[in-house]
């Protein structure tokens, strides 16, 4: 099948982009150019929250930092307000005797409470991690294990979660309530006045939980502070964030684009950016590109689908430009927004791990409908073999970089020997499979692991493996990610029973996928279960999901000589 080719004409663009020559710029980039985009403090210390809050207050101070909007109110928050609050909520942190480097982890809703105590967090230069919402008991409990918190900034309802967890936190802190150490009470009485904690470029910023590229569960990749520096110059190079924008970034903070693309890098870059706290609701997206005049936007694949097929009203909106990222673009989705929006959505690919964009599709270069688009100007993409050897072009193999970019991942979260393995020779190596045509762009092929990726949230089999094995019903079982139309995959889970004689049907479907919501997450359970008698097994014992999936998918079984029978 042909490629199609959008041209830098066909896509209209309304106003010039910030990176007017990508060769030219990628030939003579260099990092320590891009740094003179940051605000250093002497010595070459730095701090994120400073950068995308206070620097802006003096000329900026009034401008909207900050849109909140629930399914109830709306609020607004300037440059300034944003700045006084999260050094009230740092000196919360202080009296409770917060340290640079501590962890303190936020579990809330995109509420405006996430922001300030986000940002307060990083003043005191503690590490901050925030939990996708839909995380249960289980679920936070595990990545609580992992490092440790001090604080947890929660709400009444989601502390349910946390209230039985073995070890819990010493300061929960409640935005709603009293009971526990009130947000609100010790916001009244903090001061505004906080001397922001200056931090050396690879000290720890974020601690984000994902499943390792491999697959193991849960691992915390850590980015430092010096990531900001990515992060802002593809804000501008790919997003085109331009300061007058209005710009809405639809990922949940919970989850790494959602808090440096749509906390962090715009706001840094001076714009006024938007969250709403609700539930997907195609009008309501539609209601809010429109009445906030939102001019750029960064979403998921997942959810152009989901407008696609809800067909909502479009009015005519302000929008001049939109990227995707987190699993790969169909060209479907890209044809629905030429034709509603009348642009080309831009695919861009990265991950958790890098910290910031690496591969993009940028306003001044052609769009070849499919294609993740170029290496990000600083960052050397190359196709290697399982040797690391680089391969030419057109041949399949794996996705690597050289490691170095600001953004990269400083660590994961005690365990060096997971993080090592993740370099191989000279190169980062993302786990994804891709090639490069001969014109230098990139083309995903597919994961090299067992990773799942439901409505681009990446998923590890393992983790809901173990969940379902804690049901009283359930021996043994495996999960798979099933090609899906409109979330790229969803979970599906082959399930041995205890007992043979109980009563297989919708009533015990129903029963596990509640316990895994409950208990994992709402957004990582089986939507299908297939009831087995028997798992596909090694000699050694070990579970054949590639098997079950080549099944589910009528493919050929491949080499199956390891089957235990
Ligand atoms: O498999 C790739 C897929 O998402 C993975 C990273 O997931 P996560 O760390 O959750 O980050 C998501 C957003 C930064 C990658 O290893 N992925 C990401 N972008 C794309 C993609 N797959 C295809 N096309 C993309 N543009």
């Amino acid at each position: 099948m042909k490629t199609k080719i959008y041209s830098i004409k066909e896509k209209n663009l309304r106003i010039e982009p910030n990176l007017k020559d990508y060769n030219k710029v990628y030939k003579n980039f260099k990092w320590k150019d891009a740094e003179k985009e940051i605000s250093f403090f002497s010595n070459g210390k730095l701090n994120a929250a400073y950068n995308a809050l206070d620097r802006h207050v003096e000329k900026n101070g009034n401008k909207i930092a900050l849109y909140w909007e629930s399914e109830k109110e709306k609020k607004k928050y300037t440059y300034k307000e944003l700045s006084i609050l999260s050094n009230k909520f740092a000196n919360v942190l202080k009296k409770l005797g917060v340290k640079k480097g501590d962890r303190c982890y936020i579990f809330l809703p995109r509420t405006p409470e996430l922001y300030i105590s986000f940002f307060g967090i990083l003043k005191i230069g503690a590490i901050a991690t925030i939990l996708f919402p839909a995380f249960g008991s289980w679920g936070v409990e595990q990545r609580a294990k992992k490092a440790k918190p001090i604080v947890f900034v929660t709400n009444s309802e989601l502390y349910e979660r946390i209230r039985k967890m073995k070890n819990k936190p010493k300061n929960i802190i409640l935005t709603d309530s009293d009971s526990k150490i009130s947000f609100k009470k010790e916001m009244q009485v903090a001061s505004s006045e906080f001397n922001i904690e200056k931090m050396n470029k690879d000290d720890e910023m974020l601690l984000m939980f994902t499943s390792s590229t491999a697959g193991t569960p849960i691992e915390g990749i850590v980015i430092t502070h010096y990531a900001i520096v990515q992060q802002l110059i593809t804000a501008r190079y790919v997003l085109d964030l331009h300061k007058q924008n209005v710009y809405w970034c639809t990922a949940d903070p919970g989850w790494i684009t959602g808090v440096v693309y749509g906390i962090l890098a715009p706001l840094i870059n001076g714009n006024s950016i938007i969250s709403y706290e609700g539930r997907f609701d195609a009008q309501k997206w539609i209601d809010i590109l429109a009445d906030y005049k939102v001019d750029m936007l960064y979403t998921a694949p997942t959810a152009l689908r989901m407008l696609q097929s809800a067909e909502p009203k479009i009015p005519k909106l302000n929008l001049r430009h939109v990227c995707c990222v987190g699993e790969a673009l169909n060209p479907e989705a890209i044809e629905w927004a030429k034709k509603k929006f009348g642009l080309i959505v831009h695919d861009t690919y990265w991950q958790t791990e890098t910290g910031a964009m690496m591969i993009c599709n940028f306003p001044c270069v052609p769009v070849k409908e499919g294609s993740m688009g170029k290496p990000v100007p600083g960052i050397e993409a190359e196709i290697v073999d399982k040797n690391g050897k680089i391969l030419k072009d057109r041949k399949e193999g794996d996705l690597a970089f050289k490691p170095g970019w600001p953004a990269m991942m400083k660590t994961v979260w005690e365990n060096k020997k997971m993080y090592n393995s993740y370099f191989r020779g000279k190169w980062y190596i993302t786990n994804d499979r891709a090639y490069r045509d001969r014109e230098g762009y990139f083309w995903f092929v597919g994961r090299a692991s067992e990773i799942i990726k439901t409505a681009g949230e990446r998923v590890s089999p393992f983790e809901i493996e173990s969940t379902l094995l804690e049901h009283p019903a359930v021996a043994e079982a495996a999960v798979i990610g099933k090609p899906d139309k409109l979330r790229g995959e969803i979970i599906k889970a082959f399930i041995v029973l205890r007992n043979t004689k109980i009563g297989i049907g919708d009533k015990l479907i129903e029963d596990i996928q509640q316990f895994v919501k409950k208990k994992l997450a709402g957004h990582a359970y089986p939507k299908e279960i297939e009831f087995i008698d028997k798992m596909p097994k090694t000699r050694s014992g070990k579970i054949l999901r590639r098997l079950l999936k080549a099944k589910e998918l009528h493919l050929s079984l491949g080499d199956t000589s390891m089957l235990e029978e």
